[in-house]
């Protein structure tokens, strides 16, 4: 009785103890397996005399039980254990914030530019383009600047390498990347016959960079062509264009002469500083005005040489920058910020 106390006791000191279900089942073979402390305590019953024996017989199995439920108890204990230990470790936050998906925007010259197309749009006119790598003819030749014409000298040109051979003698054949987009008015004059009433929006190159100029940048030409079209139909064109971009029924704007090969006769149109209405700053070098494109009426050799009747036809055309009237409109002053991609920047007009 006393070694079954002694097994007992340590048996369930030990149970209590274990830390992990590998040492429970060691301990189940040590004590209750077929050559365990307390399997070996009932075998030597059979040396006590025999009245001894039941009592004896059901105290150990009373002790067995014991320790029986008490690696039961503790094997569910330390199961529970390892499974709230795994939900801890697998928990999921579930009141983080999640990632919100940023939505993008059009670049500020992109929404000029769409603006631009409306306005036309909505007075009836068509949307046409041309390529940006472009041969003599179109950028020069076709708009009545033959080679050694001054005003080739304003064109600062990007000249493509290396077709010379193959383009020998062939002013058509694409050599140059267009410095401006009224290589487009010959383009279409060439495959339409009038009435004309477009506008192309495209990209144009320069060999010019510094912090008001960009080697790439962007234009809008204009173009109508028809019976009795003249300067004042031009006039009031681009007027009410620039009043509706800028939003200012009463928005000032003059025509200075000025010269283009392709045009006559040629004017530079100014409108009135959008930033001090007229007075005088910085935007606009304190004369109160900015200038915004050019324009003038088809010359008649032009129209003559896209193969249109020019003493039945006749036209007016308009160039300018949608990047200027973009940073006007917006009032950004440093044209660098446009082309710099910072989020910051760009977030504010998407
Ligand atoms: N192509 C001219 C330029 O780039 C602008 C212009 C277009 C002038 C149409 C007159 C008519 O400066």
């Amino acid at each position: 009785m006393n070694e079954l106390a002694a097994v007992r006791e340590e048996a369930l000191g030990k149970v209590a103890e274990a830390e992990d279900l590998a040492t429970l089942e060691a301990l189940r073979v040590a004590y209750l397996g077929k050559k365990g402390a307390l399997t070996g305590v009932l075998k030597s019953l059979g040396k006590l005399p025999p009245e001894e024996r039941p009592a004896a017989g059901a105290a150990v199995n009373a002790a067995k039980e014991e320790v029986q439920a008490a690696l039961e108890a503790r094997r569910e204990a330390l199961q529970g254990a390892a499974l709230e230990a795994q939900l801890a470790a697998e928990a999921v936050d579930i009141t983080l914030p999640g990632r919100q998906g940023s939505r993008g925007g059009r670049h500020p010259h992109a929404v000029t530019m769409a603006r631009i197309v409306e306005i036309f749009r909505q007075a009836g006119y068509a949307v046409a383009s041309g390529p940006e790598v472009e041969s003599d003819y179109y950028n020069f030749e076709a708009l009545n600047i033959p080679a050694h014409h001054p005003a080739r000298a304003m064109h600062d040109t990007f000249y493509l390498e290396g077709r010379e051979e193959q383009a020998a003698g062939d002013p058509r054949w694409p050599r140059l990347l267009r410095t401006h987009t009224s290589p487009v008015q010959a383009r279409i004059m060439e495959n339409t016959q009038p009435p004309i009433r477009i506008i192309c929006p495209g990209k144009v190159y320069r060999v010019d960079s510094d912090v008001t100029h960009t080697p790439m940048f962007h234009q809008v030409e204009g173009l109508v062509v028809g019976e009795g079209i003249s300067m004042a139909h031009l006039k009031g064109t681009v007027i009410e264009f620039l009043r509706v971009f800028f939003n200012a029924d009463d928005l000032a704007v003059r025509f200075r002469p000025s010269y283009f090969p392709f045009t006559e006769p040629s004017a530079e149109v100014d409108v009135e500083c959008v930033h001090c209405r007229g007075d005088g700053c910085r935007v606009c070098s304190h004369t109160g005005w900015l200038e915004v494109m050019g324009c003038g009426v088809v010359h008649p050799n032009v129209l003559e040489m896209s193969g249109i009747d020019s003493e039945r036809f006749s036209g007016f055309a308009f160039g300018f920058g949608p990047d200027r009237l973009s940073m006007l409109y917006y009032g950004v002053d440093d044209l660098r910020l446009f082309y710099e991609n910072d989020l910051r920047f760009l977030a504010q007009f998407a």
